[in-house]
């Protein structure tokens, strides 16, 4: 028999309460903005074919090439675990054959083969919405907006907005050009891998983490300053609405993404407190995505936001000390059937509560509301059953008195209140 492994694979996270609630809470405030601001909630698949991947996020980019959990199913399929949401939405979306435009959001697991680190992880949650069908700048505008006020929903402060834009299928390939031949200038200055980028495709070298890199790309030919009129005025229209929303942002040239299939408006948001990886998230428009699967050509624009580095940041809501549970506890054998009654009772009025079937003393069955942090317990015995009463006991306080078994619904109500 095979030793059971106690520790679970590098690279992913146990979430045990309370840290799975507050996870759970930021999910929920996501789920509840996302919805006000019209998307609907869309469920795709945590694999997919390989080719999803590989056609959007793009053959050049380091996800496809270094990060992807890639295997062959028992069929010899090539499949691949979820990088990232928009792939498996876009692809979901021509074979729904949904009406567009269309707003959807998400909520689920990506995986990612990087090496951990603080912010980074192998397994992590990603929320995100796409709007797709919408060419607007004022669209763009909005979800950076969206993004923005989703952070600040939940405390967090230190969050910068970065902007650029990376243009269009018309004015990218002279930019490209240009730094293509910036980069040639200066090939011996890069790493291996810049040194194939310059041919796969150069914008890669601008994310690149390796310090002689970004010293060679410092004066590098930058998207903006080759921008064709449209793109131009997409880009300034972007800035004018987040300019009239209040948004404070910083332009970032170098600012490209990791992904292959962008074009026009690019952003992320950073946080200085997470370390290396300090993008709390990060999207941009994908005009030419839907288009690549096959599909009509169709605008995109979306975000996508890291959990776990979000809950990094967010600052912690003083944790209760105790939950707004009550445990009904009996004293005779004669009254589990009333507790589990009473139990039931309050679970039907929206009340948590919970019965010790096993410990056959109270005060095993205290330890045991203690250990479930219980706010409360209802002591039921055979003096208490033949009078119609409780006793309710406040185990922050150790206070305990009688209430009428009418009201006791109001009552456990009243006591989580203080
Ligand atoms: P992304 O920048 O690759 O964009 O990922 C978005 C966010 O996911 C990151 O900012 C980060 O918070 C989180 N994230 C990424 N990798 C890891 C990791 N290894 N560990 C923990 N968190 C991570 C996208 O995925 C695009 N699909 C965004 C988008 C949506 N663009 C348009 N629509």
């Amino acid at each position: 028999m095979s030793e059971l492994k106690q520790s679970r694979p590098k690279g992913t996270q146990d979430f045990v309460p309370p840290e799975s609630e507050r996870r759970r809470r930021v999910e929920e405030t996501f789920r509840r903005m996302a919805e006000t601001y019209g998307y609907r909630e869309i469920i795709t698949p945590t694999f997919e074919h390989a080719a999803v991947f590989e056609k959007s996020s793009g053959v050049t980019s380091d996800i496809v090439t270094k990060e992807n959990y890639t295997f062959k199913d028992r069929g010899d399929r090539d499949l691949t675990l979820r990088a990232e949401g928009t792939p498996g939405v876009v692809r979901a979306v021509l074979e729904n054959q949904l009406r567009l435009p269309c707003r959807l959001y998400y909520v689920g697991p990506c995986f990612r083969y990087g090496r951990p680190q603080k912010g980074r992880f192998r397994e992590f949650g990603q929320v995100g919405i796409e709007a797709l069908g919408e060419a607007s700048p004022l669209t763009d505008a909005e979800i950076i907006f969206f993004g923005y006020a989703f952070f600040e929903s939940l405390g967090i402060r230190d969050c910068t907005t970065q902007v650029n834009t990376i243009g269009c299928r018309e004015c990218r390939p002279t930019h490209r050009d240009a730094l293509r031949k910036y980069l040639l200038e200066r090939n011996e200055l890069l790493c291996a891998d810049c040194k194939l980028r310059i041919d796969r495709n150069p914008l890669r070298v601008f994310d690149c983490k390796v310090e002689a890199c970004r010293q060679a790309v410092k004066d590098a030919p930058t998207p903006r300053q080759y921008l064709c009129p449209a793109c131009q005025t997409h880009f300034e229209q972007v800035l004018v609405d987040l300019t009239r929303r209040g948004l404070r942002y910083e332009m970032n040239d170098r600012l490209v993404r990791g992904l292959d299939y962008y074009s026009r408006t690019v952003f992320e948001y950073i946080s200085p407190s997470l370390g290396a990886q300090d993008s709390l998230g990060g999207g941009g428009r994908y005009d030419y995505l839907i288009e690549e699967f096959g599909g009509p050509p169709t605008p995109g624009v979306g975000v996508a936001i890291g959990l776990e580095r979000t809950m990094l940041v967010a600052p912690a809501a003083p944790a209760p000390a105790r939950r707004h549970l009550a445990f009904v506890v009996w004293l005779t054998e004669a009254e589990i059937g009333a507790a589990e009654q009473l139990a039931d009772r309050l679970r039907s009025d929206g009340i948590a509560a919970q019965v010790d079937y096993d410990a056959r003393k109270i005060k095993g069955q205290f330890k045991s509301a203690d250990a479930a942090q219980a706010a409360c317990c209802i002591i039921i015995g055979p003096d208490e059953l033949a009078r119609g009463v409780y006793s309710l006991k406040d185990l922050a306080t150790g206070t305990q008195r009688e209430v009428p078994s009418a009201a006791v619904c109001a009552e456990v109500r009243a006591l989580f209140q203080h």
